[in-house]
């Protein structure tokens, strides 16, 4: 028989974005009504994740990374564009085939004392996902739990089965936060922004251990987090989004290691240092507050750009190659330059 999956075969990705929006209307006045006015949340983001592949979206608050998460796991319909999984359009799914990827696709988010239920012991918050999808008897769902706990480091598991969520430290209920996603055995994971909340201390033992689990299950994952160090650590690919478009995506190596749009540039230069010594650059202060309401021209970041043209005023920059599966949203790359 064929070897189903043989090394270096280019494997069908699993989730496809395709030139998603998601256009948020003013509530505002009439006025802003009227004029039609709307808040860009996602404005035309563009990709693949191949199966078992690592995406890390980075870029400042505001840039829609939380509301790409959500269109990318049907918690929001786009305005425009689509989100495929596995080859099927999101917004067709319904019934049957809805619950079966709302099991397919899970969502880790920030703060674990939301995620989970503070009325639930963390035995119980650990078996609802199997409940809900009618996975196992009570003694398999349980069995399942001590499996879960164990495999998140949570030793030994008899003795969190029946404490509450306030009687864990931020670092284990994030843990918990993981184990739940993973009860359902799912094949794509959005983390939004992990570990961000957790003590610094605690921060590397939650990345290696979602990393580990992740690279050991196959899973396709999204990582989102401002902390580009994180992204470095754990994603195949980086995508850098700024006011809700792509401004660079590509290997992670060469998206951080050889940022080629000015906005990586500024964001590699400011992030962290090891050498005290070497003080980090700073981010050019914008002229305007950068917004992403109203019909807008040219680049999104001509503001705030160090390398603005002319070009830039007038006309939005494609994604251009700058290297192997890297490009950039930059006129200094594009065809007009
Ligand atoms: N339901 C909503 N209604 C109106 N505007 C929204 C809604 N959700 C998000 N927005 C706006 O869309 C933009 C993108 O928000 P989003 O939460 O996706 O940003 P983010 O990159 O996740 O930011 P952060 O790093 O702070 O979490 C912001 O301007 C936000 O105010
Ligand atoms: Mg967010």
């Amino acid at each position: 028989m064929a070897d189903p999956d043989p090394i270096g075969a280019v494997r069908p990705p699993l989730v496809v974005a395709e030139a998603v929006q998601k256009y948020f209307p003013l509530r505002g006045g009439l006025f802003a009504r009227a004029a039609g006015s709307y808040l860009r949340g996602v404005d035309g983001v563009s990709f693949e994740i191949p199966r078992g592949a690592s995406l890390g979206i980075a870029g400042e608050s505001g840039c829609g990374k939380t509301t790409l998460a959500r269109l990318l796991l049907r918690l929001l319909t786009p305005t425009a564009g689509r989100v495929l999984f596995g080859g099927v359009d999101l917004s067709t799914l319904g019934g049957a085939d809805l619950l079966a990827f709302r099991r397919q696709a899970q969502l880790m988010v920030q703060n674990p004392y939301e995620a989970i239920n503070p009325r639930f012991t963390i035995g119980r918050a650990l078996a609802e996902p199997l409940i809900i999808h009618n996975i196992g008897t009570k003694e398999d769902r349980l069995d399942r739990v001590v499996e879960a706990l164990t495999q998140v480091n949570l030793h030994p598991a008899d003795a969190f089965l029946d404490q509450f969520p306030h009687q864990l430290s931020g670092g284990q209920l994030q843990r918990v936060g993981l184990a739940r996603a993973l009860m359902v055995d799912p094949l794509f994971l959005v983390a939004d922004e992990p570990v961000s909340m957790l003590d610094v201390s605690v921060r590397a033992g939650v990345l290696n251990l979602m990393r580990t689990i992740a690279r050991s299950r196959q899973l396709t994952t999204v990582y989102i987090s401002h902390d580009l160090s994180l992204v470095r650590y754990v994603c195949d690919t980086s995508m850098i989004m700024y006011l809700g478009s792509v401004a660079e995506i590509g290997p992670t190596d060469a998206v951080l290691a050889h940022p080629k749009h000015p906005y990586t540039q500024l964001l590699v230069a400011a992030a962290p240092v090891p050498d005290p010594t070497h003080p980090a650059a700073e981010i050019a202060a914008p002229e305007q507050v950068p917004t992403p309401i109203g019909p807008g021209r040219g680049c999104p970041f001509k503001d705030r750009c160090p390398q603005v043209m002319p070009v830039c005023h007038t006309t939005v920059p494609p994604l251009s190659f700058v290297g192997p599966n890297h490009q950039a949203a930059c006129h200094l790359y594009g065809p007009l330059h």
